[in-house]
């Protein structure tokens, strides 16, 4: 067992060095924690986990001795329950929070013509971005989402720019915010523009003193001109920024971004960790480069189900694959459920291989714990952020407390990942923590002003959606922007003989 007792004198170091530090022992737990040298989970069961400041400082299997902590530890209870790392969101649009409920039907084009970036870009107020991201981030905490790959496509001017970065630092999230380049039509803001702005808030770094950091996201590899791109490219690496993120859904769909074209740039084989999210329809030379590159993509499973960009390809590249939630307007913002999805989809999909050649499966494809490791571990490997999602001496103390001592759906358990992965609900995380501080608290988001920030939100989420309602629905025929055509799929009818059909939305 490698977990032992932390020596006495680095804790006399922790407390000597650190005269300002402040420490938090969660004792009494079953720790998720993590070996990163075999890549594996290590349970420790009825242990305890010392924080310090933003980092995990210990990992014990029995409380340590008062004398040996750091002085003014905080102790916290959590004996019974089960400690695991924050969840990592590699794929997410933070500032459509406002759209809650009124998409629960559209297709892919539907959601692009309706809601997307371009859809939405003359009718948000910087005041919108601000609520509905800061909303949007407070959802994703108290599921657990502790970090997120924020795509953010609300950069349709300076100030709605900020709005969202500024909501990303206020909420006390990790969030990798991207800002996004894209070429716009309905508002006037040019490529020039958003790059002196990208810049601007480059040089700022307003985000250093919290856990939000700068990233892009880039989705015209194959549409501008080389020139153009290349000087895209330049302003990224001159800005030194966390991460970039690209959406890449060929096919039908036509938005093909995908690794060989980044690479061509001379951006992807580089210390820069490069997400695409989706990967649908991805070709096999392009999987290959992305293990050659150590990139990832970011298999977002309800989103893709919900509007049917598919994902066939994910099935062949979970070594190199994190998870996401994409649109959390439409559906989930949670991680868990995303990975849970995924987790049954992929079994699914590898016992149907079998079963419909009249074979009984005698295996099971795919188990919690690689579940669980997609979820969390490979999302900050996705990030090149091997500090975040795993429970580790030195990692980042970005955790989740699932009150499994309590939880009517966690009665009973035995293996933690099994708890967390096919029992647990968001609403049995009791506590969760940023940088070792407390962003939820025996169930309750513990910003001071939430109570504010969702009336503000409501505001926004009712003068968003009123015009919504009122916009009629883009026609979907003939060939989409890419050249393929659109066609309806089958719908299906619930009731036999003379039914209801597809069913109505309850919109008012
Ligand atoms: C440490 O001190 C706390 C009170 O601060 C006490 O409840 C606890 O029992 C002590 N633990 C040990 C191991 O001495
Ligand atoms: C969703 O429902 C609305 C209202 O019934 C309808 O107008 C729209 O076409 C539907 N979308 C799709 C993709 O079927
Ligand atoms: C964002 O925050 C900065 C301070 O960090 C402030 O100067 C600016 O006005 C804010 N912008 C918006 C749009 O909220
Ligand atoms: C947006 O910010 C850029 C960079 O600071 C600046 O040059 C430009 O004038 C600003 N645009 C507006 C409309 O304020
Ligand atoms: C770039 O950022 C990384 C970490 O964010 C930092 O360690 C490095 O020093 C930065 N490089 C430059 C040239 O600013
Ligand atoms: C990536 O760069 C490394 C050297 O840093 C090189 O050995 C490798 O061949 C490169 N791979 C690709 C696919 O360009
Ligand atoms: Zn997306």
């Amino acid at each position: 067992m490698r977990s032992s007792l932390l020596p006495a004198a680095t804790a006399v170091g922790l407390c000597a060095g650190l005269a300002s530090a402040s420490s938090k022992l969660f004792h009494g737990g079953t720790i998720i924690a993590y070996d990163s040298g075999s890549e594996s989970i290590r349970v420790v069961r009825d242990g305890s986990l010392l924080v310090t400041d933003d980092r995990i400082a210990g990992i014990f299997d029995e409380s340590p001795a008062n004398g040996t902590l750091p002085s003014g530890t905080e102790r916290i209870d959590v004996s019974g329950q089960i400690i695991s790392p924050g969840f990592v969101d590699t794929h997410r649009h933070g500032w459509q929070t406002a759209y809650k409920t009124i998409g629960s039907n559209t297709t892919l084009g539907q959601y692009v013509g309706r809601y997307g970036e371009f859809a939405s870009a003359a009718y948000w107020t910087a005041e919108d971005v601000y609520n509905s991201q800061l909303a949007g981030l407070y959802e994703a905490l108290n599921a657990g989402v502790t970090t997120n790959l924020d795509h953010a496509h609300h950069t349709w001017s300076n100030a709605t720019a900020y709005a969202g970065l500024n909501a990303s630092i206020d909420s006390g999230a990790r969030v990798f915010w991207a800002y996004t380049i894209h070429p716009l039509q309905t508002v006037d803001f040019s490529l020039s523009e958003q790059l002196a702005n990208f810049r601007d808030i480059a040089e700022s770094r307003i985000w250093e003193d919290s856990p939000t950091e700068l990233a892009v996201a880039f989705d015209f590899w194959s549409q501008l001109d080389s020139e153009t791109i290349e000087e895209i490219v330049s302003t990224i690496k001159a800005a030194n920024v966390s991460a970039l993120t690209a959406h890449s859904v060929s096919g039908p769909f036509g938005f093909v971004n995908v690794p060989s074209t980044v690479h061509s740039y001379g951006i992807l084989n580089t210390s820069l960790p490069v997400v695409f999210s989706h990967g649908s329809f991805l070709p096999a030379v392009d999987a290959q480069l992305l293990r050659q590159t150590n990139q990832f993509i970011s298999i977002t499973p309800e989103s893709e189900m919900h509007y049917g960009h598919t994902h066939e390809e994910s099935f062949y590249l979970q070594d190199q694959a994190a998870i996401g939630v994409d649109t959390h307007f439409t559906f989930s913002t949670d991680i868990l459920t995303q990975a849970r999805f995924w987790l049954q989809h992929v079994r699914y999909r590898f016992f149907t291989e079998v079963a419909k050649r009249y074979e009984e499966p005698a295996t099971s494809p795919m188990s919690v714990s690689q579940a669980f490791k997609l979820a969390t571990r490979y999302g900050g490997l996705a990030l090149r952020r091997p500090d975040l999602g795993v429970i580790e001496e030195g990692a980042k103390a970005d955790l989740i407390v699932w009150n499994a001592r309590e939880s009517p759906a966690l009665l009973g358990w035995n293996d933690p990942v099994a708890a967390v992965m096919l029992h647990a609900s968001v609403g049995d995380i009791l506590h969760v923590t940023v940088d070792g501080e407390f962003v939820k608290r025996d169930g309750k988001l513990t910003a001071e002003n939430y109570q504010a920030v969702r009336q503000e939100f409501l505001k926004t989420a009712k003068r968003i959606q009123d015009i919504w309602r009122d916009t009629p629905y883009p026609v979907a025929e003939g060939p989409n922007f890419a050249g393929f055509e659109q066609v309806p799929t089958r719908q299906v009818d619930i009731q036999r003989g003379a039914g209801t059909g597809y069913g109505e939305l309850f919109i008012e």
